[in-house]
């Protein structure tokens, strides 16, 4: 089954190297996997290919109006953006990002035709005073309440646990797919929808063959390993 592969390039490179990186890209990306490309805002635009979709790293909570440096979701649909990455760790940890935010940003990008892959996720503090699953559970009732089925269907999740971003630590692949059954089954349960959920967090060319045979999990959030064009290429084989 095509599996879905999002590489959150985050705030990497500069013009000159996402040329290059785009260049090689549209050479030699061969894949029947569904490929995401998600590079800071300013470069969405570079990247043009029938091969690959694009995303964005963030979207603003407002619609629209005088809010400097921020971009709306219908401005991403104007370029044609189909996904946006809503509540990474790094929004909600260094950006002070709440549910009540995030919850707005899934919502524009719903309202606008864009499918927000939604990043949830325990950091170790949570692991102890909660369970993983209490945990987890909170936060897709709370983030997911109140759309319509028709538009839930359209959000993706990706469930990159805290400390396992940028780390090199991973869960075991048993944990990771017992997880994302888990979440899949809230999801089914609350809101009656089949939702699709991909792994992210220290993804790399080296275990990847660990994970994706995984039965519950759709596809990889990959951040690091996604920077470097020559990595990316051979994790996406490997898939
Ligand atoms: P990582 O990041 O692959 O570098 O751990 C994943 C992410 O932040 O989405």
């Amino acid at each position: 089954m095509n599996k879905i592969i999002v590489a959150n390039m985050k705030m990497s490179m500069t013009l000159k190297e996402i040329g290059y990186y785009i260049k090689v890209l549209n050479d030699k990306l061969d894949t029947d996997n569904d490929v995401i490309i998600a590079p800071s805002f300013i470069f969405l635009p570079y990247f043009k290919s029938d091969k690959y979709l694009t995303c964005a790293q963030d979207v603003s909570e407002y619609e629209s109006g005088p809010y400097t440096g921020e971009v709306s979701a219908l401005q991403l649909k104007s370029i044609n953006v189909k996904y946006t990455i809503v509540g990474h760790s790094e929004r909600r940890n260094i950006f002070h990002e709440n549910s009540a935010i995030i919850h707005n940003k899934i919502k524009h990008c719903l309202d606008n035709d864009i499918s927000p892959i939604v990043c949830i996720g325990e950091d170790k503090k949570e692991r102890i005073s909660m369970t993983t699953e209490q945990f987890l559970r909170r936060d897709i009732l709370e983030l997911l309440q109140d759309f319509p089925k028709e538009q839930l269907e359209n959000v993706i999740i990706a469930y990159e646990p805290k400390w396992a971003i940028g780390t090199g630590i991973t869960p075991t692949p048993k944990e990771i797919d017992e997880t994302i059954f888990f979440i899949k089954d809230i999801v089914e349960s609350a809101f009656k929808v089949d939702v699709k959920v991909l792994y992210g967090g220290s993804i790399n060319k080296e275990n990847i063959s660990d994970f994706k045979k995984l039965k519950n999990v759709d596809g990889f959030l990959i951040g690091g390993s996604s920077t470097d064009i020559d990595e990316f290429l051979e994790i996406i084989e490997q898939i």
